[in-house]
Formats: structure tokens, C-alpha cells, sequence
């Protein structure tokens, strides 16, 4: 999504870096909390990439909704047992590297031997590569550098459910319960073109992809397969890859302030929070008759564009 976003992003930096409301992220759910939590009650859950931003905020999500356990499973060790430090007793870390099979398939039996089961598999580890023209121009594409973000991104999704299937399917009821549910990171860049470089948009156009061939198969078995197409958040890796490109001069703060005001939707942003919210609501027995979904939360950005009439137009309350 860096590409356009980028370009939106030079445009609204100034008002938005004077006035904007730069801050953390928002952790809480006021849902979870009116709710008395619970839609995830006793549900046990593995977290791909659960160090950090997005699965991060999920697995906090999770917690409140009652989960029973999380499992954050993540490349980064020292971040990933800050966490779960950070998240309480419900968390636990995991090493992982989602490139080397073996590393996911332990994880997942390592949930299943501690809990009996695992109920909600959330595959967020991702990587957004580098951006040069090496991905960026298709004329110079550096196919070693495809192959790096391809592996994190595609084979290391395609991975977890793998191996989520490999525990979840046996494990569902003939009534489809017990059947678990699967999740996986899209993005809105692998919704339209132009929004991210080569291999990030071709990445996350495929997880889209396996999303659906995966339900083919495993909607006979019981498990939901879904993905979530996020907008920008300003995480660690936006935040880090912003910074690079608006160049020096905005710290953190400022450069999160950028990424929040690049939503098309009035009187909002798309906080972390959003997307948990999403990933408790797909994980949850509410979503017990959705598979093969990409729910995407953009506020409406993918969803439409503006004509770029060559004439002043009114607002029809005007
Ligand atoms: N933040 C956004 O605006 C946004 C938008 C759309 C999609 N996404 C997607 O959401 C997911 C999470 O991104 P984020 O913004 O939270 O970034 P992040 O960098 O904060 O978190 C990503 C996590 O994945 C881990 N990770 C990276 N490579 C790994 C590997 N090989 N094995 C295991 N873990 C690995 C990292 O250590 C990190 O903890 C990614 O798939 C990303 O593409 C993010």
C-alpha cells in the first residue's frame, strides 16, 4: 500500500503533523469490556508475528474476549517475551520462524500437547520488504527480493494452515463444532493495485487466494478459513517504513499521525484494535457460517473511486 499511500501522505503531512493527535496504540475493547467479554471464552489460540503490532493487538483482543490461552509465535524472541509479559498469564511465547516449516508445526503441536486442542490459528507474521526499485519497477524487479517477502508472507501462511488444518480438521464435529478457525493477514494492497510494491501486493493478493482454495477443501471438514484485509495502522513495520520514505525530521509520534490521517472515513481512524476486532468477531462462534471471507476494513477506501470531473462539484445537502 506504500506506493499511493506514500504519495497521500506527502500531500497531508504538514496540517497533520501540526495539528494531528499523534499517541499509542488504543488496546482496549469498549465492546469486550460492556460485553463482560466471552466471545472467545475458553478458546485456545496461536498467534503468527504475535511480538508485535497487528497479532499482537489481537492477541490482547483475544485475551479479553475470554480466551484461555494465546500462543504468540514469533521470529523476534526478545520482543515476543516482553508481550506475553505485557499480555499476563493467558500469554505464552513461542520461537518461530515462519520460513522454516518445522518451526510452525511445533508450535502448533506445542499448543496441542499443553492444551488438547487448538481452536483459532491467527497467521500475522509478515514482512513488507524493502522499497527501491527493485521492487517497485517492474522493468527491474529483483526476483531474490520477491522470493524473500514471498516466503514470510505466502509460504509461511500457507504453512500455518497447514498445520492448523492438520490438528483442526480431526478434531471438528460432525455438526461442524470443535472445527476451529483460521485467520490470515491480506492487506488492502492485495485488494488493488498500485498501493504496495511488487512483492507486498503480489503476497497478499495470494493470501487472499489460498484463503479461498483453503475453504474448498476444509468447509468439509468443519473449519472456517478467513483473511482480513487491513488498512494502514501505524504499527511498527508502517510506522518504520513511513519514517524511511517522508525522511528525517518526524519522529514516531508525528509519522503515526500521518498514517491515521490517510483515511477516507469522517470522524475516524483504523486503529490496531479494528483489525482484532475483526479477527475476535471471524474467531468467534459468531462467525460460525462464514468461510472463504476477506473482510476488509478500510472504511470504504477500496471500495470506490472519485471521478476527476474537469468542473467544481456540489455536495447534494448544498
Ligand atoms: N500495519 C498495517 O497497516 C497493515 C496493513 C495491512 C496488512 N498488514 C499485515 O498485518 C500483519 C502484521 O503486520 P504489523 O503491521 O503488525 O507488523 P509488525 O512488524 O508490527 O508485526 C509483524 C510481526 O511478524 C513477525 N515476523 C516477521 N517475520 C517473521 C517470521 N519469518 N516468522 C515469524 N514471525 C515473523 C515480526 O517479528 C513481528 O513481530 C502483516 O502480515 C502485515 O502485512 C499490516
Amino acid at each position: 500500500m506504500m506506493l499511493r499511500l506514500v504519495g497521500v501522505a506527502r500531500r497531508k503531512a504538514a496540517p497533520v503533523m501540526a495539528g494531528g493527535t499523534a499517541g499509542g496504540e488504543r488496546w482496549m475493547s469498549a465492546a469486550a469490556v460492556a460485553n463482560g467479554g466471552g466471545r472467545l471464552e475458553g478458546k485456545i489460540a496461536l498467534i503468527t508475528g504475535g511480538a508485535s503490532g497487528l497479532g499482537k493487538a489481537a492477541a490482547r483482543e483475544f485475551i479479553e474476549e475470554g480466551a484461555q490461552a494465546v500462543i504468540l509465535a514469533d521470529i523476534n524472541s526478545k520482543l515476543g517475551l516482553e508481550t506475553a509479559r505485557d499480555l499476563g498469564p493467558k500469554a505464552r511465547f513461542l520461537h518461530c520462524d515462519v520460513t522454516a516449516e518445522d518451526t510452525v508445526a511445533a508450535a502448533v503441536d506445542a499448543a496441542v500437547a499443553r492444551h488438547g486442542r487448538l481452536d483459532v490459528m491467527l497467521n500475522s507474521a509478515g514482512v513488507v520488504g524493502p522499497l527501491s526499485p527493485g521492487t517497485s519497477r517492474l522493468a527491474s524487479l529483483d526476483l531474490a527480493l520477491f522470493d524473500a517477502v514471498m516466503s514470510v508472507n505466502v509460504r509461511g501462511t500457507l504453512a500455518g494452515i497447514k498445520h492448523a488444518t492438520r490438528v483442526m480438521a480431526p478434531a471438528a464435529g460432525d455438526g461442524g463444532g470443535g472445527g476451529g478457525s483460521i485467520l490470515c493477514m491480506a492487506s488492502i494492497s492485495g485488494v488493488l493495485g498500485g498501493l504496495g510494491t511488487y512483492p507486498y501486493s503480489v503476497s497478499k493478493f495470494a493470501i487472499a487466494g489460498i484463503v479461498k482454495a483453503a475453504a474448498a477443501e476444509l468447509s468439509r471438514s468443519g473449519v472456517r478459513v478467513n483473511c482480513i484485509s487491513p488498512y494502514a495502522v501505524p504499527t511498527p513495520m508502517v510506522v518504520g517504513q513511513f519514517s524511511a520514505l517522508l525522511g528525517e525530521g518526524a519522529d514516531e509520534a508525528q509519522v503515526a499521525a500521518v498514517v491515521r490521517g490517510l483515511g477516507e472515513l469522517r470522524g475516524a481512524t483504523c486503529e490496531a484494535v479494528d483489525i482484532a476486532r475483526a479477527a475476535v468477531y471471524l474467531a468467534s462462534d459468531d462467525a460460525k457460517y462464514v468461510s472463504g471471507h476477506n473482510l476488509v476494513v478500510d472504511g470504504g477506501f477500496t471500495s470506490y473511486k472519485h471521478m476527476n470531473l474537469p468542473f467544481p462539484t456540489k455536495q447534494p445537502q448544498e
